[in-house]
């Protein structure tokens, strides 16, 4: 729905104007995945995808809330923020504003209208992009005093305590802090970063399997215990092991007897894919575009036998993607069973890539795949539109 038509619906829902439009776009993550809540690091860049939400400020303590995609409305008073079985999207608004209540922050009462064009469950961050647009909304219309880091902080904590994934941050994070034309080298020990600009001749393309991301908590929560086992192993011989970024493969080979061979493999993942990351924006840098593109195929490979997140369809995508002209490499990108892969194309072969892979896709799998060429984009702030 365009801007003048989500301002239209807003006025017809709550009989009058919005004050404020606020958009978060969602993100594609380069290289550096399942590294984030191993205090390691990531690279990922926004997309020019958003959850938009128009809002006006209200005088009592009650939150409206509509729905554009679920064509659904709910209401909350801000003195008792209970979970919604009824209208499980409004989970990820409730969650936020409990984050601010905790942090001492007063809020404003609200009406709100949300809409969004990050495909949902596709593994491109559609949570984190409302989670941070309505975050970055009642920051706002309550003139609060919060951070930016703050803000990602506070919806990281939404989606642990509110929604039950124990996510690391570098959804949020980039949802809030990316700066158009570059992907964000981010180490997600300290929140330090750096923005590493993408050539224009660069494309960056994300072909959606269409297997909806099977990512069910537990599966993900598991595989964050898997990695706390190995931590402890390794922490146990050499001490000073916080977290799988402060070991490296030799340490992580020399405990391989005391470790079963499930957290050996995940360790084996986390330890060489922030080695990956390292290397990848390097050489992006210092534009030795095939040696990036290298990382990410081995990216990809470590993350479906070590890290067993991949799925037939993501992993058929990447070899049609090898073949597809134009082609510096492919992976998985996201939490992974379903979802996305990331392409990085050169820009004058994008249709060509295209032509490629979307009806060998179809061919080998009968699901037809939606790809969309993404230009890094800013993180959250005004509608660029209003
Ligand atoms: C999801 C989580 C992120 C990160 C990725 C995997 O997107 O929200 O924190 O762990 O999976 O890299």
């Amino acid at each position: 729905m365009g801007e003048e038509n989500l301002a239209g619906t807003f006025q017809h829902h709550y009989g009058g104007a919005h004050s404020i439009c606020i958009q978060a776009p969602g993100r594609v993550n380069l290289i550096g995945e399942h590294t984030d809540y191993n205090d390691g690091f990531v690279f990922p860049a926004a997309i020019d995808r958003y959850v938009t939400v128009l809002a006006s400020p209200r005088t009592d303590q009650v939150v409206r809330a509509y729905s554009v995609d679920f064509a659904q409305a709910t209401e909350f008073s801000l003195s008792q923020i209970e979970p919604s079985k009824e209208a499980p999207w409004s989970n990820f608004v409730r969650g936020v504003l409990v984050q601010f209540q905790k942090r001492g922050l007063e809020l404003p009462g609200a009406n709100l209208l949300i809409s969004g064009d990050v495909p949902i469950g596709a593994g491109l961050s559609s949570s984190a992009a409302i989670e941070v647009a309505v975050a970055e909304t009642f920051r706002v219309l309550g003139d609060l005093e919060i951070d930016r880091a703050q803000i990602a902080l506070l919806s990281q904590a939404a989606e642990h305590e509110f929604i039950g994934v124990k996510c690391g941050i570098m959804d949020q994070f980039i949802s809030v802090l990316a700066q158009r034309g570059t992907a964000l080298f981010l180490d997600c020990r300290d929140l330090s970063y750096s923005a590493v600009p993408v050539s224009e001749d660069l494309s960056i393309v994300v072909c959606n399997s269409a297997v909806e991301r099977r990512l069910d908590s537990s599966e993900y929560n598991r595989r964050r215990s898997e990695c706390e086992e190995a931590v402890k192993v390794l922490n146990q011989k050499y001490g000073g092991i916080h977290a799988l970024r402060d070991a490296s493969i030799e340490q992580l080979d020399a405990v391989k007897p005391q470790l079963s061979d499930v957290p050996y493999r995940r360790a084996r993942h986390v330890i060489s894919e922030n080695n990956r990351v390292l290397a990848a924006v390097e050489a992006l840098q210092a534009g030795k575009t095939q040696e990036f593109g290298e990382l990410l195929y081995l990216s990809h490979r470590s993350l479906r036998d070590d890290y067993e997140v991949s799925c037939k369809e993501l992993d058929v995508l990447v070899e049609l993607a090898r073949l597809a002209p134009g082609v510096v490499g492919a992976r998985m990108t996201g939490a992974g069973f379903g979802g996305c892969t990331v392409n990085i194309v050169e820009s004058k072969d994008v249709q060509g890539f295209c032509d490629s892979v979307q009806p060998a896709y179809e061919k080998e799998t009968g699901i037809q795949c939606p790809i969309y060429v993404c230009r890094p984009s800013a993180g959250a702030g005004n509608c660029v539109k209003c």
